[in-house]
């Protein structure tokens, strides 16, 4: 059972102040749910395993929103990943977006706008000095979602996806967060 008190500290912030939506970290009970909004919105599927080893890796960076009757209606998570710094032979964390996703009939109502900016928050705990995203070329919302937050396209990916589609590999250095 989830206490009151639970509830309130798992809630980080209303949409745009709208009661109809809230934003909570995922429990590893709601991954079904995740898992459904991912199939029905993206090609890009995976194992329960891989939601859960995420989950248990970074909980504070997999977010889930929720509406008024507690339906589940967008998710996003993010990996901590260690990789070598461009300046120097050390190794840096960096903050990789794996997946974001709202479900079809809740778009273009601030939903992913605040998932984004909550777990970019959230994953800073980490000490990551970037953060970094994979998006299909075609992707025109996604593309202009992450620009609203000042990525930058980095590079392309060449046939990066399963169907050989090229991807965008896009950077934000926390400090323009
Ligand atoms: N056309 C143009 N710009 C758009 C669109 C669109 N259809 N949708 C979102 N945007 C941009 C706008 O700049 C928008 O700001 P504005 O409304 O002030 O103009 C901004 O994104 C934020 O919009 P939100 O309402 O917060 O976005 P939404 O909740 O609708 O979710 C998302 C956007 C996640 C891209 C959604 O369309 C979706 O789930 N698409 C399918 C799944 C997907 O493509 N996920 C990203 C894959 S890449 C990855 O996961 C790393
Ligand atoms: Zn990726």
């Amino acid at each position: 059972m989830t206490t009151n008190k639970e509830s309130k500290t798992n809630i980080f912030n209303t949409i745009k102040n709208d009661p109809e939506f809230f934003i909570r970290k995922c429990r590893s009970e709601d991954l079904d749910d995740v898992i459904d909004v991912n199939e029905k919105e993206l090609p890009e599927d995976y194992p329960y395993f891989f939601y859960k080893s995420i989950l248990d890796d970074c909980p504070e960076c997999f977010l889930v929103a929720q509406n008024k009757s507690g339906k589940i209606i967008a998710y996003i998570m993010w990996r901590v990943e260690k990789a070598p710094s461009v300046n120097s032979l050390k190794y840096i964390n960096k903050g990789h977006l794996v997946s974001i996703a709202v479900s079809e009939g809740f778009r273009r109502k601030g939903i992913a706008k605040a998932l984004l900016s909550n777990s970019m928050t959230a994953i800073q705990k980490y000490k990551i000095h970037e953060y970094v995203l994979e998006v299909r070329v075609s992707n025109y919302s996604a593309i202009r979602l992450y620009e609203k937050f000042n990525y930058n396209i980095e590079s392309i990916k060449k046939n990066y996806y399963r169907d050989s589609e090229n991807a965008y590999f896009m950077t934000l250095d926390v400090k323009d967060f």
